[in-house]
């Protein structure tokens, strides 16, 4: 088995996903060559996870304005079917910060080349994209060396959702640093949330772990609780989708619950998540955005029907976690600890700082 697991691809002007829906059973590429086509893929989770979200993103604008050059539209024209693209492409999630980000990033970029036109348009987008994804690679690479520290020899680790290769450029958020403290020897073992409504836990991470050769063992949501009173767990650890200033941090929905239950079990719950996760423009977390998803996918599975005809069901995507139930943030500026508002705002400039200088290559 490889480790390699990309979870997106751009090649020949066509950005190839992993369709997440399908795994682990097949493991089949989606190919795009519109814009719309990705943002339907954001939409319906083919492609999922804070950074992969962004990454996504980026590649979707490169593809509008292959589009669009392609139909012969230029100048002012070009520009504002870009915006178009950009602000559609804005409402497909609304809680991973990274997909605004990388938004941005790329109409920065387009603004800084007014006189640009055509070809080179697309050039400057693509150049975009490309670096974005690096950075996403090398961040994921320093969230890992810095988050094997607090990974103990022999520790049983318990995870939520998945924050693997498969939701950012390649190796993973929290599934990294784990995978970071095997490759340093540590001996470790993993328990899967199965993550209830979509099973990204028992499909995804499990799915990550194998190919790893991580042990692991896959439970359902609600048997954390017994782990942690047996002292079957050393540790809670997982991604998230956005921070806010203070720490407050959204992740998949049930993070929240862990993280209560790990504090009445003294246990340390650690965050890892690249800067671009990092949301400063918000105080706290009441102000971040939950996204609501439908009411099937709570009472179905794939397209089988559980709960009884025309029963209601609840299905934010999202909880808050609030910081002074988390013990660490790592980053890949570094280990953030509470009150974390001065480390995180320093992880954020330092990051920034070094991204604005040149990146060879380019
Ligand atoms: O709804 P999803 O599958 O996109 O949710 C993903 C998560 O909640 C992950 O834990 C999160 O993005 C952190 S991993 C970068």
């Amino acid at each position: 088995m490889t480790d390699d697991v990309r979870p997106l691809t751009f090649r020949d002007g066509a950005l190839y996903l992993l369709d997440q829906r399908l795994l682990p059973g097949e493991e089949t590429w989606i190919e795009c060559h519109r814009y719309e086509q990705v943002a339907a893929a954001i939409r319906t989770l083919t492609v999922r996870g804070a950074p992969a979200i962004g990454l996504s993103a980026a590649f979707a604008v490169v593809l509008a304005a292959q589009t669009l050059v392609d139909h012969g539209i230029e100048g002012e024209e070009l520009r504002f079917g870009l915006a178009e693209a950009i602000a559609e492409l804005a409402t497909t999630r609304p809680t991973a910060v990274n997909l605004f980000w990388a938004l941005r990033q790329m109409q920065a970029e387009l603004d800084s080349y007014p006189d640009a036109a055509g070809a080179q348009v697309i050039g400057i987008l693509r150049a975009e994209a490309d670096r974005v994804l690096r950075e996403d690679a090398a961040a994921n690479r320093a969230m890992g060396a810095f988050g094997a520290s607090l990974i103990p020899d022999g520790a049983n680790i318990l995870t939520h959702c998945n924050a693997g290769a498969l939701v950012s450029s390649e190796f993973g958020t929290a599934l990294g640093v784990v995978r970071a403290a095997h490759e340093r020897g540590r001996s470790v073992h993993v328990w899967v949330d199965e993550t209830r409504p979509l099973l990204q836990g028992a499909r995804l991470t499990a799915w990550e772990l194998q190919r790893l050769g991580i042990p692991c063992t896959v439970i359902t949501d609600n048997m954390a609780a017994h782990f942690m009173a047996r002292g079957r767990v050393d540790l809670v650890l997982t991604g998230a989708d956005r921070i806010a200033a203070n720490g407050d941090t959204a992740n998949k929905i049930g993070t929240y619950g862990l993280a209560v239950l790990a504090r009445a079990h003294g246990l340390p719950l650690y965050i890892a998540a690249p800067t671009t996760t990092v949301d400063l423009d918000l105080r706290n977390g009441s102000e971040i955005t939950i996204e609501e998803r439908r009411e099937e996918e709570v009472t179905s599975y794939r397209g089988q029907q559980v709960a009884p005809t025309g029963v209601r069901a609840a299905n934010p995507a999202f909880d808050v976690t609030p910081a002074g139930l988390i013990a660490a943030i790592v980053t890949e500026r570094g280990i953030a600890r509470p009150p974390f508002t001065h480390d995180l705002s320093d992880h954020v400039a330092s990051s920034r700082a070094r991204a604005e200088l040149p990146v060879s290559g380019v």
